[in-house]
């Protein structure tokens, strides 16, 4: 079920613009331009998530969100401002924000962080159901791939699963890190407690202290609440420190020295207590240059991988290529109740040999875009993307097969714009009904 999100700001061109962006990655979206309105929404409307701008007509931002948590004290919220100051980004975070964005941001941006926060969130409100499920969606039966850098990662994965040890995944991105991590989370001792993933690359750098370790009242002005770090929270859990690389510097002494003793001093806190966490950490970029390049420490580095997993790009071991293929169209099948089983010969020979920067993410992206579009049961180059149609085409010499993958993309398009509307759509072709419908049997649209 679709997540929903409250946008709260009185700039109407960013709130409904974002509104359309959010909407568009599948979220039921609903917007507020005041205080007043947000609350009335906040109460009537059971959300996932509210995103609110911090400088607001009558009631600010802070105190709309203080009066929504009395509503709902669980409720994760983003704040966003055009006029940061590190008073508001910590205001911000005393009273639970999950995240502080600075206007203008990149939409792809927010998206990514309220992924990442309902992602959290959907953990965090776990229950035995649905750890169950997350189980069962991590045990190695959902994991894909024979080659043997796969077989290799499976037997690491049983070695060190039962361990304490920490876990270094390193990879590029979409490779599958996390689908790892979890899966070393699922087959250890900790299973039945959480997973809890942080991105410290998502979080502002001088926040990331707080996040992790907690603050007591009155460290900084602002801070009137104590607040509890990740890393207490994370008591007999499993922590997955995700793009480790981006950790600042300044803060790398302080988890070193974490992970040797397992035990946090909250910011202006004066006693130390004993956690009991186990970490997982990953990086897509080479923790080796950074710290040649000086900005990430040798220790910490070598306290990270105590155990070091490397996924390899999709493009080392394209030998998993048709299994994946197979594993994707089955999941969106289901998803989207078509009959899709199988990809044609063309598309699985550009699939074997394209360069898949963005790896088993890209190949999932690709695979759901197709079986939306494919109306049969089997897919074809003209069911992907421009650019796939690009590469296809090379291969293709036969004047016959690109006029009938350029008319059959076209038809389609048409047929979209008029909403199947088959008469329109022959008119704006300017073809009779009944040849159009020969085409659409023809061209299997
Ligand atoms: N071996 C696999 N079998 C099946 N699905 C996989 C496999 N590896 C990854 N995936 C899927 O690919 C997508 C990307 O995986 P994941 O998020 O773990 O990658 P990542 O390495 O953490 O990427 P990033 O660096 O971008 O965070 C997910 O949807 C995941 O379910
Ligand atoms: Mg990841």
């Amino acid at each position: 079920m679709a997540e929903k999100i409250l946008i709260i700001d009185d700039e109407a061109t960013l709130r409904e613009r974002l509104a359309g962006v959010l909407r568009e990655e599948g979220w039921h979206v609903h917007t507020a331009q005041d205080g007043g309105t947000a609350l009335k929404e906040a109460s009537e409307g059971d959300f996932d998530l509210i995103i609110c701008d911090l400088i607001l007509p009558e009631i600010n931002g802070i105190e709309v969100l203080k009066k929504v948590k009395e509503i709902n004290p669980a409720i994760p919220f983003i704040m966003i401002t055009a006029y940061p100051t590190v008073e508001n980004a910590v205001e911000a975070m005393k009273i639970g924000a999950k995240d502080y964005l600075v206007k203008p941001f990149r939409f792809d941006e927010i998206i990514l962080r309220i992924r990442n926060i309902l992602s959290h969130q959907y953990v965090v409100k776990e229950n035995i159901q649905l750890k169950e499920e997350i189980r069962r969606r991590y045990d190695f039966d959902h994991i894909v791939g024979k080659s043997h850098f796969m077989h290799k990662v499976y037997q690491m994965i049983e070695k060190v699963a039962p361990t304490d040890a920490n876990v270094l995944i390193s990879g590029e991105s979409g490779t599958g890190k996390e689908v790892i991590a979890r899966a070393i989370h699922q087959r250890s001792l900790r299973r039945d407690m959480r997973f809890l993933p942080i991105n410290c690359g998502a979080i502002p750098s001088e926040l990331v202290e707080g996040e992790l370790f907690g603050f007591k009242k009155g460290t900084f002005t602002g801070a009137t609440h104590d607040r509890k770090g990740l890393f207490e929270t994370a008591d007999k859990s499993t922590v997955f420190l995700d793009e480790i690389s981006t950790l600042p510097i300044a803060l790398q002494p302080k988890l070193l020295r974490f992970i040797e003793t397992k035990e946090v001093l909250p910011m202006g806190g004066r006693e130390w207590m004993k956690v009991d966490v186990r970490i997982i950490a990953a990086t897509n970029q080479s923790l080796e240059k950074e710290v040649e390049k000086g900005s990430f420490r040798l220790d910490l580095y070598y306290r990270l991988k105590v155990v070091e997993i490397n996924l390899p790009p999709l493009r080392e071991r394209r030998e998993d290529i048709p299994l994946l293929i197979d594993h994707f169209i089955k999941k969106f099948r289901a998803d989207l109740h078509k009959k899709v089983d199988s990809v044609d010969e063309k598309v699985m020979g550009i699939f074997l040999s394209y360069p898949w920067k963005g790896n088993i993410r890209e190949l999932e992206n690709v695979i759901e875009r197709a079986v939306i579009m494919c109306d049969g049961d089997i897919i074809a180059l003209s069911d992907l993307p421009s650019d796939f149609m690009a590469e296809g085409e090379e291969s293709i010499t036969n004047l016959k097969d690109y006029v009938k993958i350029h008319e059959k993309g076209h038809i389609k398009k048409v047929l979209i714009m008029t909403n199947n509307d088959k008469k329109k759509a022959a008119e704006l072709l300017d073809l009779s009904i009944p040849s159009l419908y020969r085409k659409i049997e023809e061209l299997g649209i």
